[in-house]
């Protein structure tokens, strides 16, 4: 796990920026995240986008989860937080941003349906992620197996509470979801999880130096052999190992 420790938000956003326009680049398919911290990071790449460095056109992107129950024109939808937070803004196809389908009839069957879309697309290159409080990715709550492919999962009371600020209020948040599961983003090319502020440390000191196991489902990043995890100081305070983080960031060999 490659730790990536810089001294603002600002500054993380744009280390993540720069990774992922070099996948851009190459054409990637993009893997995307919703939640606030992904948003400095796509502002940077609007930015540039705008500034005439990037060009979206040959990618296409699948979102990592999507609520059951909220329409794709709800606000709080991730179909529609994506578009209106990113790809309305850069020149991506937008037939080509797939999400899951939360209105489905049958949600297991919109399950693997999107599990199969990944497979077909040729899997995604460059997965984006972001980690709840404690420590799922994607809405992989604490307990869902290491190797899920993607499923329905019932949302855990702290990331009810922790995103019912999207929300009228906590009655409002849907309490069932759908998620690529810790397998499936586990097959991404590269996972780059980002974290700001005190509130995620211990998060991420369970996620980079605690055990590998279902109860933190970011660990499973350690079984990851292309895995960038990028953090504010705010977020670093609970590491032990920083130091050396920070002297591997110091002395990197190039490629
Ligand atoms: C939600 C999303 C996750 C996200 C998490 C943290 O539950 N499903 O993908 O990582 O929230 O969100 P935030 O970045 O707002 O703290």
């Amino acid at each position: 796990m490659h730790i990536i420790i810089r001294p603002t938000a600002d500054e993380v956003a744009i280390a993540a920026a720069d990774i992922l326009i070099d996948h851009v680049r190459r054409g990637a398919t993009l893997g995307l995240a919703t939640g606030s911290t992904p948003v400095a990071t796509y502002k940077q790449l609007i930015r540039r986008h705008r500034a005439g460095e990037i060009s979206f056109a040959d990618s296409r992107a699948f979102l990592l989860d999507e609520y059951i129950g909220l329409p794709p024109e709800h606000e709080q939808s991730y179909h529609h937080t994506i578009r209106h937070e990113f790809t309305d803004h850069i020149d991506i196809d937008e037939a080509g941003v797939a999400s899951p389908d939360g209105m489905a009839a049958d949600p297991y069957a919109a399950a693997a349906a999107y599990e199969q879309a990944i497979i077909d697309a040729g899997g995604i290159d460059v997965q984006l992620l972001g980690v709840g409080t404690n420590g799922h990715i994607g809405f992989n709550e604490p307990g869902t197996a290491l190797t899920m492919p993607t499923h329905v999962d019932t949302l855990h009371p702290q990331t009810i509470s922790d995103n019912a600020r999207f929300f009228d209020s906590a009655a409002d948040v849907p309490i069932h979801v759908l998620t690529q599961g810790l397998g499936t983003i586990q097959r991404a090319g590269h996972l780059v999880l980002l974290a700001t502020g005190e509130h995620k440390a211990e998060a991420v000191a369970s996620l980079a130096e605690g055990p590998l196991t279902a109860m933190c489902p970011a660990s499973v990043l350690q079984l990851h052999a292309n895995a960038t995890v990028i953090i504010d100081e705010d977020a670093a305070g609970g590491l032990r190992n920083l130091e050396y983080y920070r002297f591997v960031e110091a002395n990197l060999l190039k490629r």
